[in-house]
């Protein structure tokens, strides 16, 4: 059933690689910001983040504008009833890392799925039950408390502005909103918001307004996190609960906390990462496999040879098994951070490594850590000021339009945030990802994600702010923005648009872009024993590189339509 589910998000991809056919036209040759610069997924929030930035906003102002920007303009993945991570680099060396990610309310159980001692998947993915506590509003407000130099509704005036009298729907904003129709008619507030009252479908240039959006983020400016906790948007939370039977109650709400923890920190050359620590799961990914390919001569090999996408794509298979197995909220469990990204731990995770063979999924388990014990649609933005400071977000509802279900009067969609747990241990969830206990259904927790937020910095100053959209294939398109820079020197917008590999251990296979490796470099892959599945879009990410003379260049993923904003 999931793994039908996982193919299914597969054609959803392939979908959306048609609908932006025409913005693929718009890759942008990176231009050199002086100021500061501004990448997301959509046109109206970078020109947003980057207003604030010339109005005196640092970077984490010009952020926080462009989570409420991305709430109104990219309803499916931008969000106030979602969550997310946040890493700041600040240009005196501190940094920091927000957890705003989604919890599971008090109320959840382990067999909240299971019906007639069945589980049923399709719970955690669509409708009420699939909601986690909405974080994205209280992380907000706390990055602009500690870090943030303007007031709170100034940098929400441009959303609210958005929201109130409506901006013009791209090609791909009208194509997402019309291929969800079946399912927003399915829950009657979100057939009011989201599809044509004629029944017609949506066009570009139609005028898209969200006054009841609007009025909720009017509140949030006034009354700061009781504004969408407590009171009337709470009120409005808790009727959709009671309407459809969800678990989400007014405590819930009102006790949700986003969490400042230590970004990982991962050493690669002359380069450190920052990268979001767990419950993201990306950064011990990439430590790992960083760890394990390390002492490979990785610029001889050349970039996507052969033998280069065999190593890291073994290197790969190994993390993500490890990740099943070990990783989940460190609030509620024991994860063994440091073993995990330790040299000695990898070398051991690479000693049945092959560079003729591959090592079959199958054959292969999480590796052992003495004395463990065991306790479509994403949206990725990066922001540089003039000062130097530095911040990546990722933020989601997890599937595109998240549940599906919109609460009431106060015009927002709320997340499908629970399929990220292992809602049954050991079966696949909507991306295919296996997970066991630690990252099992428990009130208050957070489940597993793979968003990877991560700054580089060299020399002590920032090179380059990466991120990506796209369920397990973030941490691997994050990797590989860094690598083709860090190893093969490529240009911003080449080491951002390159062709791109996947593999996540389970289910076995070699996924690449669908416009990518040669076939003279897919049959010496298939020869060693990988199954090769092209598919359209190994991530979508949009990152920042420093040049030497300190100005900023974007990487505007060609794989969505992306925008730079920058002076
Ligand atoms: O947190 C996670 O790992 C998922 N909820 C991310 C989902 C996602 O990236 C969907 N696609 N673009």
């Amino acid at each position: 059933m999931k793994v039908t589910r996982f193919f299914s998000t597969l054609l959803s991809l392939l979908l959306f690689s048609f609908i932006t056919t025409d913005i693929k036209a718009q890759v942008f040759e990176s231009k050199n910001f002086k100021n500061g610069l501004v990448v997301t997924a959509d046109k109206y929030a970078s020109e947003i983040g980057n207003e604030i930035l010339m109005q005196g906003g640092n970077a984490v102002d010009a952020a926080v504008a462009v989570q409420f920007a991305l709430a109104v303009t990219l309803p499916r993945a931008g969000n106030i009833g979602g969550g997310g991570f946040m890493v700041i680099r600040l240009a005196d060396g501190e940094t920091a890392a927000l957890d705003f990610r989604e919890k599971a309310p008090e109320k959840a159980t382990r067999d909240m799925y299971v019906r007639n001692g069945e589980f049923k998947s399709d719970l955690s993915w669509e409708g009420i039950l699939a909601v986690g506590v909405p974080g994205t509003v209280d992380g907000m407000i706390k990055a602009l408390e500690r870090y943030g130099k303007l007031p709170l509704d100034l940098v929400l005036q441009p959303a609210i502005k958005l929201a109130r009298e409506g901006y013009k729907l791209s090609y791909s904003h009208a194509e997402s909103l019309n291929n969800h129709k079946d399912t927003f008619k399915k829950y009657q507030v979100s057939a009011e918001y989201f599809t044509k009252k004629d029944d017609t479908e949506f066009k570009e240039g139609d005028l898209f307004v969200q006054e009841d959006l609007a009025n909720t983020l009017e509140r949030i400016a006034r009354f700061g996190r009781e504004g969408f906790y407590a009171g009337p948007v709470a009120d409005a939370i808790v009727n959709e609960m009671e309407r459809y039977r969800g678990l989400i109650t007014y405590n819930d709400l009102y006790n949700y906390e986003s969490q400042w923890r230590d970004p990982v920190e991962v050493e690669f050359k002359d380069y450190t990462l920052h990268i979001m620590s767990p419950p993201s799961s990306g950064s011990i990914a990439i430590a790992q496999i960083l760890n394990m390919i390390n002492d490979h001569p990785l610029e001889e090999m050349g970039h996507n040879s052969a033998d280069y996408v065999h190593l890291v794509s073994e290197a790969m298979r190994r993390a993500f098994a490890d990740r099943s197995y070990y990783l989940g909220d460190p609030d509620f469990v024991n994860v063994p951070v440091s073993e995990l990204i330790s040299e000695e731990y990898n070398d051991t995770r690479m000693e049945n490594f092959s560079t003729d063979t591959v090592t079959s999924s199958a054959s292969l388990s999480h590796g052992e850590i003495a004395g463990f014990v065991e306790s479509d649609e994403t949206t990725h933005f990066s922001v540089v000021d003039s000062e130097g400071n530095a911040v990546a977000v990722t933020t989601t509802l997890n599937g595109s339009f998240g549940s599906h279900v919109s609460v009431s009067g106060a015009g927002f969609l709320l997340n499908n945030e629970m399929d990220d747990f292992s809602a049954q241990p050991g079966e696949p969830n909507a991306y295919g990802l296996i997970g066991a206990e630690a990252n099992a259904i428990e009130p208050g927790k957070r489940m597993l994600s793979s968003m990877t937020p991560t700054i580089v910095t060299k020399n002590n100053r920032v090179d380059m702010v990466l991120g990506a959209a796209g369920g397990p294939r973030i941490i691997t398109a994050t990797l590989q923005s860094f690598l083709n820079r860090a190893v093969f020197d490529m240009r911003p917008q080449q080491s951002t648009a390159f062709p791109r590999f996947h593999h996540q251990w389970l289910p076995d296979m070699l996924f690449i872009d669908d416009f990518g490796l040669s076939p003279d470099t897919q049959n010496l892959l298939q020869e060693k024993g990988h199954s090769i599945f092209p598919m359209p879009g190994i991530g979508r990410a949009h990152n920042i590189y420093v040049e030497p003379d300190g100005s900023y260049s974007s990487g505007v993923d060609p794989r969505g339509d992306g925008y730079a904003a920058g002076h």
